[in-house]
């Protein structure tokens, strides 16, 4: 029988899941159907549960989910309860199973498909809601220095504080440092605000990397000004499944010509 996957969200119409994931299907030669579902914003857990009995043996979860699935899970990985959220969920037997690969995601397109070691780089990682903690445990295991800025600056302290030698606060305290790489996890993207970081903030040869995708944000436009190599979210969108899948199905799918066909 056909092994079932779907991805959980709301809204989820836009989603690029099924696309990535049958395209990985298809290239592994794995027999298996995934579908995007809209999940009622108050039956998330039911619908895992109908899936869970429906014969399914995972699903991924995005927004406004991730925080839920944390919590539906029995069983967690180092990485998600880091991130206190879940984006992959394996059902075997009993057990709900709660990974979190976003963070995973990132580290490989920045290293794998982009080509930059993070080890022992000074990494900026501006924003501090969900998004960044998804990052920062896989971040440091890749070896980064890492600092945490955000708006509100006592939300970056308390993530920073959560990991050891990790710093966080505001954006003013960024005046005279360099970074090697700069990440953008905020939301400001979406708008186009001031982007808060000093000029001359970009080092030699930095890499400047969006999570967001789709569109050039006011931090990619002001970083391509800085001289700063830029690269959006997409490589990450498709990492990530690519790790879910191998959680799956134990084969690891080529993700470039993923990328390649998504930005076609
Ligand atoms: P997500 O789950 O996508 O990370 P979130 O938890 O709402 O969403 O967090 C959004 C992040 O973007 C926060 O770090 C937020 O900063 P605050 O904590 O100060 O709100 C950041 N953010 C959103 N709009 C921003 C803006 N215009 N300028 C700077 N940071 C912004």
């Amino acid at each position: 029988m056909t092994d079932r996957y779907a991805v959980l969200g709301n809204p989820i119409s836009h989603s690029k899941s099924p696309m990535i994931h049958s395209l990985f299907a298809k290239q592994t030669g794995q027999d298996l159907c995934y579908e995007a579902i809209e999940a009622p914003l108050d039956g998330f857990a039911a619908t895992i549960e109908r899936l869970r009995h429906g014969g399914y043996q995972g699903c991924n979860v995005t927004v406004p989910f991730k925080f839920e699935a944390y919590h539906c899970a029995t069983e967690l990985s180092a990485r998600a309860k880091a991130a206190q959220a879940v984006n992959t969920l394996s059902f075997e037997g009993d057990k709900i199973i709660g990974d979190n690969t976003d963070g995973a995601g990132l580290v490989r397109d920045i290293e794998q498909n982009i080509g930059i070691s993070l080890a022992e780089k000074n990494i900026l990682l501006m924003g501090a809601g969900g998004a960044s903690y998804g990052v920062v445990l896989p971040l440091l295991t890749a070896g980064a220095k890492l600092t945490i800025a955000n708006r509100t600056a006592s939300k970056a302290v308390e993530l920073a504080a959560q990991f050891s030698a990790v710093t966080g606060g505001g954006y003013e305290n960024l005046a005279e440092l360099q970074f090697d790489v700069i990440i953008n996890a905020t939301s400001a993207g979406l708008t186009d605000s001031e982007v808060p970081l000093p000029e001359g903030i970009f080092a030699e040869g930095a890499l400047a990397y969006d999570m967001m995708y789709g569109r050039e944000t006011p931090f990619i436009k002001f970083a391509r000004e800085q001289g700063a190599q830029v690269a959006d979210g997409l490589g990450m969108l498709v990492e990530q499944a690519a790790e879910a899948f191998f959680i799956w199905r134990g084969v690891r799918p080529d993700t470039l010509p993923v990328i390649t066909a998504l930005r076609g």
